[in-house]
This record gives structure tokens, C-alpha cells and sequence, in this order.
């Protein structure tokens, strides 16, 4: 008995040792042991913890008239029947920017050729690109005249007087907002892109086609990031201020790299965008504090990548959305991407195990890699 009970203490002791010493582990390197993991966690056992974020619109609401700062750009370049089918199912805006003129091309020539969507898929979709003018007095004028001559061939630019610059990303977003709202309210959805993005335009035309018939209501798709933290680094292209943003979590939001809403939701974004304060100019994180103002929530969908790149093969092509961080590869990609032979590697019971392990291998890895999650390869 005595014998059994001192054993039993000893391993306590030792257990509680080990405890303490681990503990004291975390609390030296406390600061250094990632810090951004480290709010990440915060934040995201935070939101958890607090259902509502009613807080954040009551504090960032201003009038009317202050919130018309953000948004009363002249338009410089702007084509108003673009909408003018009455059957459009997508609204295809690419945040692009003047010189970024090749990109532009590409796209036209690939996933944004609306002619071959209408042909080969059978349903409208309207691709335009929003820009604000060149940042630099001295440059404006030549890219202004390259731009006039661009729009003048395809038709597909809109253009507002602000700089387009990275913190003027929430204006650029309140002109698409706008923009949509005044001309093209009738299309189904909207997807908002940036122009170095790969989108897999039949993958996602079917993918809506089938959100239709299941209904759509409050839609709002794309990677979602659930309770991120804002980012106080000075040093980061995402710094904001606490006098910005007061908080500890940003509401949920969809990466602005690719995402899409339906006309509803486009419908109330813009409604609650006239009353908030536009300085928190991470266009995306604003965007959620418009949806959670009006109660939206995003839904996850495992082939939007966000800031992710799919990887290279016929087993993701089949199910992609869309595709971070190409430029060159535009066309080479769009070809093998949308090749007929795509859809037979996946098919049957071998097809779909064969693809199951590809998968695996290619996105279930120890280490962080940035593109769909593993739980993609089950789906
Ligand atoms: C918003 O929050 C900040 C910091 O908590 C506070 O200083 C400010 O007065 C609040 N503004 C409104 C309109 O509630
Ligand atoms: C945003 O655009 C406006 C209007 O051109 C300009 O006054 C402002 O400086 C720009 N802001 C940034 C951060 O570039
Ligand atoms: C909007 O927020 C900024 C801080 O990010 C603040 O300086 C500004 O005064 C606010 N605007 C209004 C109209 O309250």
C-alpha cells in the first residue's frame, strides 16, 4: 500500500514537473513562437465566443453624406449597356490596373472570353475590368491615352477617377458595388477577381447553374477566413491602425483574389455600404463588415484557393474554381485546363480513386503549402 502510493506521487510529481516545465517553455518564447499563429488562435477561439459582431457596424457608421466621400467618384470611362441582355447569369469584374495591359489580354483570350462562354456553355456572362487612373502625374496622361484606345476596341473598361493605388482597394470595391447596382442589377451573380487569378469559368458556370436550381438565397461563396485577426505589423502590406479598427478579429470574409455573391447579396452590400466609414481600406475585410452589418455570412467552397495556387494536374482541373498567382501561364493552363480529356481521368470507380490519391499526394502535406486544403482531395 505504502509502496503503491509513493509510486503514484512520484509519476504526479513528475507529471507536474514536465507540466511546469513546459509551460515555462511557452511563457519564455511566448512572443516568439509565431506570433501571428498565436492571434490567429486568439482571434479564432474569440469568434467562437462571440456569436454576434453587432458592435463593429454600430461603431464604423456614419452618415450619408460622410459616406458619400468614399464613393463619389466621377466616372472616366464607363459603359452603361453592357447589361443590356436581359439574361445575364454572371458579372465578371476583374480589379485590374492601367498598365496592367497584358494581363488584360490574356484574360480577354482565355477565361474571360464571353463569346466562347456563350458559345460552348450556352449562358451570358459579362467580363469588365475596374480601374481607377495611374498614380503618377507624370505617367497619367500617356497610360489615360493607351487606355481610351484598349477600351475602344473591346468595349469592357470601367473607370473612375481615383487613384488606383493598394489602399484604394475599398473605393475600387464601392465603384463595383456602385456600378453593378446602377447597370447591371438583374444579373444573377457577381464575382469580383483580381487580374492575376485563374478562374475555371465552365467549372464555376456548371457549379451555378446547380446553386439555381437548389436556390439561391444570401450566396456568398469563396475561401473563407473565419475570424482573422487584423494585422498590426507596421511593416505589412496589411498593417491597420487600431484607431482603424479597434478590434481583435475581423468579421468572416472572402479573400478578394475571387469571390461571388449573388444579385441579392450584391443588392445589400451596396445598401449597407452608404452608411460606413470606407477608410478600412482592405477591401475585403471591408466587405465582410458590410455583409455582417447585414447578416451575411460567407460559405467555404474547398476549390476557391484565395491567395492559394491549385497545382498542376487533370485531377484538379476537374474541379477548380479558382487559381492564385498566374500571369504567364494564362493560356497554357486555360488549354489543359479546359481540355475535353480532363473529365475522362476522373470518371469511373478507378477514375475517382485514382484521382482520390493524386489528391492526397498533391494537397495533404505536413508542411504549410499554400493552396486547396487536404479536405479538398475527398470531395
Ligand atoms: C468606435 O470605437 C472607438 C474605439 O473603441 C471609439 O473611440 C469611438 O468613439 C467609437 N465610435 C463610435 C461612433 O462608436
Ligand atoms: C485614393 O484616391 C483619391 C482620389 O484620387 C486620392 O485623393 C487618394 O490619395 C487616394 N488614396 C490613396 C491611399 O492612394
Ligand atoms: C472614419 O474612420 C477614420 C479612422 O479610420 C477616422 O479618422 C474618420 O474620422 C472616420 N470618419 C468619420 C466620418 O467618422
Amino acid at each position: 500500500m505504502m509502496v503503491n502510493l509513493r509510486r503514484i506521487r512520484k509519476r504526479q510529481l513528475q507529471q507536474l514537473m514536465m507540466t511546469c516545465f513546459a509551460l515555462s517553455v511557452v511563457m519564455v518564447y511566448w512572443e516568439s513562437l509565431d506570433y501571428n499563429l498565436m492571434s490567429h488562435i486568439k482571434s479564432y477561439s474569440l469568434r467562437h465566443l462571440l456569436p454576434s459582431l453587432d458592435y463593429i457596424t454600430a461603431n464604423l457608421t456614419i452618415s450619408r453624406e460622410e459616406a458619400r466621400k468614399f464613393s463619389n467618384h466621377q466616372y472616366l470611362i464607363n459603359h452603361k449597356w453592357k447589361c443590356a441582355d436581359r439574361d445575364i447569369l454572371l458579372l465578371l469584374f476583374v480589379k485590374s490596373s492601367p498598365e496592367n495591359f497584358e494581363r488584360r489580354q490574356a484574360i480577354r483570350s482565355t477565361w474571360g472570353d464571353e463569346t466562347y462562354i456563350e458559345r460552348t456553355l450556352g449562358v451570358t456572362v459579362k467580363v469588365v475590368f475596374a480601374l481607377g487612373v495611374h498614380p503618377q502625374t507624370l505617367e497619367r496622361n500617356r497610360f489615360q491615352r493607351k487606355l481610351l484606345w484598349e477600351d475602344e476596341r473591346y468595349q469592357d473598361l470601367i473607370q473612375q477617377d481615383f487613384l488606383d493605388t493598394f489602399h484604394n482597394l475599398t473605393v475600387k470595391l464601392l465603384m463595383q458595388l456602385g456600378w453593378t447596382h446602377a447597370f447591371c442589377a438583374h444579373a444573377r451573380f457577381l464575382m469580383s477577381a483580381d487580374d492575376d487569378i485563374f478562374v475555371h469559368v465552365p467549372n464555376l458556370i456548371r457549379y451555378l447553374q446547380e446553386v439555381i436550381r437548389t436556390g439561391v438565397k444570401d450566396f456568398w461563396v469563396g475561401k473563407v477566413h473565419r475570424g482573422s485577426p487584423p494585422i498590426r505589423r507596421k511593416d505589412s502590406k496589411y498593417y491597420v491602425s487600431e484607431e482603424m479598427y479597434p478590434w481583435l478579429l475581423y468579421p468572416d470574409y472572402t479573400p478578394g483574389a475571387g469571390y461571388v455573391i449573388s444579385s441579392d447579396v450584391a443588392s445589400r452590400l451596396y445598401q449597407a455600404s452608404l452608411n460606413l466609414n470606407a477608410s478600412l481600406y482592405i477591401d475585403d475585410v471591408f466587405m465582410g463588415v458590410c455583409a455582417n452589418a447585414m447578416g451575411i455570412s460567407p460559405q467555404e467552397h474547398v476549390f476557391f484557393s484565395g491567395e492559394g495556387k491549385a497545382p498542376y494536374h487533370p485531377c484538379i482541373y476537374n474541379q477548380m474554381m479558382t487559381s492564385h498567382g498566374h500571369v504567364k501561364d494564362f493560356h497554357e493552363l486555360w488549354r489543359h485546363a479546359t481540355d475535353p480529356s480532363v473529365e475522362s481521368v476522373s470518371s469511373g470507380l478507378f477514375g475517382k480513386l485514382y484521382c482520390t490519391l493524386i489528391k492526397v499526394r498533391l494537397l495533404c502535406k505536413p508542411i504549410f503549402i499554400n493552396t486547396y486544403p487536404c479536405k479538398a482531395a475527398f470531395f
